[in-house]
C-alpha cells in the first residue's frame, strides 16, 4: 500500500479520503482483529477520528459503533478532535521534568493562549504533553510535528514558533 505523508492528505478531498479508508478496510478483510490498524490508517488520512468517520467504519465492518468508539477512546494515540497545523508536544519525561519541562509548558500556554489538550481557535496550534522523546541527554526537549527541539530555553520559545511560519 502506498505511504502517504501529512501534506499529501491535505490536498485530498473528503471523497478521496473516504475511498482510501474503504480500501484499507477491504485490504484488512473487514476483520475486527485489524480494527486498530484500520483506525491508524483512517487517522493518518483525516488527522483525527470524528464520530461520523467512526460510524462509517463501524457500518462497513458490520460492527456496533460502541466497539469502534471503545477502541478509539481506549488508546491515547487516537484523537476524536481535529489537531492544529502544528502539534507542539512538550516532554515531561523524568529528565525533561527535572530540567524545566514544566516551565516550558507554562510559557507555551501563555504564548498560544490554550491549555494542554486544546487547539487554538485559528486551528494553527495544538498543545500536548508527551513522555520521553529520546533526547533525555539534551533535556528539556519538545517536538513540533516531526521536528525535535533540544535544550529548549523558555525565552527562545517565541522564536521557535515564529520560525515555523
Ligand atoms: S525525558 Fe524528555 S526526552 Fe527523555
Amino acid at each position: 500500500m502506498e505511504t502517504k505523508t501529512h501534506c499529501d492528505w491535505d490536498s485530498k478531498t473528503e471523497e478521496e479520503k473516504l475511498a482510501f479508508v474503504d480500501e484499507v478496510i477491504k485490504d484488512y478483510n473487514y476483520n475486527e482483529n485489524n480494527l486498530i490498524q484500520i483506525l491508524h490508517m483512517a487517522q493518518a488520512a483525516y488527522g483525527y477520528l470524528p464520530v461520523e468517520l467512526q460510524k462509517h467504519i463501524a457500518k462497513k465492518m458490520k460492527l456496533p459503533l460502541a466497539k469502534v468508539s471503545g477502541v478509539v477512546s481506549f488508546y491515547a494515540l487516537f484523537s476524536t478532535e481535529k489537531k492544529g497545523e502544528y502539534v507542539v508536544k512538550v516532554c515531561l519525561g523524568t529528565a525533561c521534568y527535572v530540567r524545566g519541562g514544566k516551565k516550558i509548558i507554562a510559557r507555551m500556554k501563555e504564548i498560544l493562549g490554550i491549555d494542554v489538550g486544546e487547539t487554538s481557535e485559528d486551528g494553527k496550534y495544538s498543545l500536548e504533553i508527551t513522555r520521553c522523546i529520546g533526547a533525555c541527554g539534551l533535556a528539556p526537549a519538545m517536538a513540533i510535528n516531526d521536528e525535535v527541539f533540544m535544550q529548549v530555553k523558555v525565552d527562545k520559545l517565541l522564536d521557535i514558533l515564529e520560525d515555523l511560519e
